[in-house]
This record gives structure tokens, C-alpha cells and sequence, in this order.
């Protein structure tokens, strides 16, 4: 709270800030290519945005975060981060000690394997997911994979080149000590991967009521078929920031990692990523990190009852919407008014309207967002 007297910044998730860079060279050591995903997820491993994770997870790990959401050490855990390789390779760099990583044919990091392992898919979708419809993008995607699995520690020789999407891209060593260099005592952390309509802006300030600082963090990366376009969501938040943030009490950073609509289990695991880059407290609205219906609108709320100690405080929020009645935002917990005063709010709403040809009112989306979002030829994935 704005009044608190000390810090509640956390510390890392697993106690320290991993860091995964050498000046080491990968020449002479066979290639292992990944895509450009994963080389974003080795990044966030190398800065620390997955602490405690220093690699890919080995099968222990594995499946502990499979069947408790937790690592081997019981430690909060509940995406797995892995590299998933086909029979052939397995086979060649089984003991093969360091192998490098490259991607794009460019060697960038090096891997230290420690097991190759398989792994039953259906079963790690079911899990992660909570569903086996191929129809889930996560399903699909975890279907999709090669047979095997390697865990071992990687140290990064090579960052990703800075380019216009990277441009508010940063690490925690960096967020945090930005949070310290503030004052700030307490930061609320708002993780999205839409562009920001009105509701969005409305939890974010009602956050922001509370908390000393708002770490505004869109994702940025694979999206499935119909979400905002990387370019898109960035424009959009770097418009309503300039147009309607007090600048001295908001941080906006990009998150480089890919979305995975695992809903509760990914509402953990963004909250933890938010807990290394120094957030005291996360936002969970409505049917967070959720896709069609395969969860219960709250269900990313229930599950942080089974991490009590995870580090990071959530903030709950009721569904917001636009009330007629109220002339404002509201939601069930302060508003008296029929749902036939109400105008919800989602980002599939939005998307429909903009795909439509519709632009957005000013209540539900600030107009220089619309004339953003519409003067892209195809603002979506
Ligand atoms: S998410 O997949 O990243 O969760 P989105 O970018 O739409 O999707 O949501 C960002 C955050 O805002 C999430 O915590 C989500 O629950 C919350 N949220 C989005 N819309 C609403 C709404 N109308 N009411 C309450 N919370 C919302």
C-alpha cells in the first residue's frame, strides 16, 4: 500500500536471480536448432525471468510439475519449460555433454544435457491443460511435439539482436532495481495479451489505487490464429500509456515468451514471473490466460488457495463491465443494476467488433487505440 513503511518486493521465486550468460565459445560443438520460441524462453531462462530454472527441466522435475505443480523440491512450478527433440537427435546427443543451441542456423547457446527422456503427451495435456481436445492450442501444441524430452542447464553466448518488438523488453535484474531506484514499496503486476480495451485500463487504475507502483507487462510472442498481431498490442499500449498513465507511477515492459491458454496452471506461472521481476502483487481478472470454454471464468483465481506461499499476493477481480445505469465501470460486487444495463468487455469481443469492420465506442475503447488497431491492414494472427 502506498502507505506501507517496508519493502515488499519479493525475493526471486527459489530465492536467487539465475543468470545464464558466458563468454564460453560453441565452436566445434554439434547443433541442436530450436525454434524462435524457444530461443526466447532460453533468454528468459538466462535472465532470470524462470528463476529458479537454470535449463530445461529433467524428468524428476518433470513430472513433479505434471502431477503437483510443483518442482521435485516442492517449489511452486506449474509450466514445464522444456526442449523436445525427435528420436535421431536424442540419440546423437545422449552423451554427448554439451551440445550448442542454435536457431535460424546461427549458434547461440550452449546446453549442458544431462538426461534424454520421453514423455506421454496425452497425458502432459490432460495435466497442463485440463483437456484433450486437439481443439485447445496447448493440446495441440503438446501433441504436436517431438517424442523425447532433454533436460540440462543452458548458458546463453548470444542475445536476440534489439529490434522495434524488443524495444521495452527487459530483465529483472533491471526492473528491479528501476522498482528500488522508484521507492516503490509495493508493485502490482498486469500481465495481457490483448490490446488494452477500457476494462483492461480500469483494473489496472483500480490496482493502481493500492499499490505504489503498476508494472504494466504485455506478452509478447506465439499467439493462436485470431489474437492481436505482437506489432499491434505493443502500438496500442505504447498510445494508451502516452495518453492516459501517470508515467511516474507505471513501468511497461514486454514479456518475450509464448502464450499458452493453460488458464489456472498459467496464472501460477505468470504470477512467478512477475515475482522475479520484482511485482509484490498480480492481477487475476476474469478467466485469466483462459480460451472458449474450457474453464471456469474464476478457476485462475481458485487455484493460487493451493500456493499460499508463493511469494506473490494476487489481486482478485470480479468481471468488470461498462454500466449504463452507473455511467461508468463497474462490476457485480459495487453495481445494483440488470445485466440489461451492462456492456461486457473481453478481448473476443474487440476482436470481433474490429474484425467486423466495427470501431469500438470511446467507453469501451479509447479512440486512439481504435484508429491504431484500424489503420493495420490485419491486425491479427
Ligand atoms: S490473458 O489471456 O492475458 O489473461 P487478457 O489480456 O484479456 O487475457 O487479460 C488480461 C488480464 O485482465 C487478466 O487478468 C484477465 O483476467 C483480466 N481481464 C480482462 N478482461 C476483464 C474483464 N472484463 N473483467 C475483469 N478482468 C478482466
Amino acid at each position: 500500500m502506498v502507505n506501507h513503511n517496508s519493502s515488499s518486493i519479493p525475493a526471486p521465486h527459489g530465492g536467487k536471480l539465475v543468470n545464464r550468460f558466458t563468454k564460453r565459445d560453441t565452436k566445434g560443438m554439434l547443433s541442436v536448432e530450436v525454434t524462435p520460441d524457444l530461443r526466447n524462453d532460453i533468454e528468459n531462462i538466462a535472465d532470470g525471468i524462470f528463476s529458479p530454472l537454470e535449463g530445461f527441466v529433467g524428468q524428476e522435475d518433470f513430472q513433479s510439475i505434471v502431477k503437483t505443480g510443483r518442482l521435485k523440491n516442492g517449489l511452486a512450478w506449474t509450466i514445464p519449460i522444456v526442449l523436445d527433440v525427435d528420436e535421431n537427435t536424442g540419440a546423437k546427443i545422449r552423451d554427448a555433454g554439451q551440445v550448442a543451441l542454435s536457431e535460424g542456423g546461427k549458434q547461440f547457446a550452449i546446453l549442458s544435457v544431462e538426461e534424454v527422456y520421453p514423455f506421454n503427451k496425452l497425458e502432459v495435456a490432460k495435466a497442463i491443460y485440463q483437456t484433450d481436445d486437439p481443439k485447445h492450442p496447448g493440446v495441440a501444441k503438446t501433441t504436436g511435439m517431438k517424442n523425447l524430452l532433454v533436460g540440462g542447464r543452458v548458458d546463453v553466448v548470444e542475445r536476440l539482436p534489439d529490434s522495434q518488438l524488443r524495444k521495452h523488453r527487459k530483465a529483472p535484474s533491471e526492473t528491479r532495481a528501476e522498482i528500488k531506484n522508484n521507492g516503490w514499496k509495493t508493485v502490482v503486476g498486469f500481465q495481457t495479451r490483448n490490446v488494452p480495451h477500457v476494462a483492461h485500463e480500469m483494473l489496472q487504475k483500480a490496482a493502481l489505487n493500492l499499490f505504489d507502483g503498476l508494472f504494466v507487462n504485455p506478452l509478447i510472442g506465439k499467439k493462436k490464429e485470431g489474437d492481436f498481431k505482437d506489432e499491434v498490442i505493443l502500438g496500442a499500449y505504447e498510445t494508451l500509456i502516452d495518453n492516459y498513465y501517470q508515467k511516474q507511477r507505471a513501468m511497461f515492459v514486454t514479456l518475450h515468451t509464448e502464450m499458452r491458454y493453460a488458464g489456472p496452471k498459467e496464472a501460477i506461472h505468470h504470477a512467478i514471473m512477475r515475482k522475479n521481476f520484482g511485482c509484490s502483487h498480480f492481477i487475476v481478472g476474469r478467466d485469466h490466460a483462459g480460451v472458449g470454454n474450457y474453464y471456469h471464468p474464476f478457476a485462475s483465481q481458485a487455484i493460487f488457495a493451493d500456493y499460499p506461499e508463493l511469494g506473490i499476493t494476487p489481486v482478485f477481480f470480479p468481471a468488470f463491465y461498462y454500466c449504463k445505469k452507473c455511467i461508468g465501470y463497474a462490476n457485480e460486487r459495487i453495481c445494483p443494476h440488470g445485466p440489461d444495463m451492462r456492456e461486457e468487455l473481453s478481448g473476443t469481443k474487440m476482436r470481433n467488433m474490429v474484425s467486423s469492420g466495427e470501431i469500438p465506442p470511446p467507453h469501451l475503447m479509447r479512440p486512439e487505440i481504435a484508429k491504431l488497431i484500424v489503420s493495420f491492414k490485419d491486425p491479427f494472427v
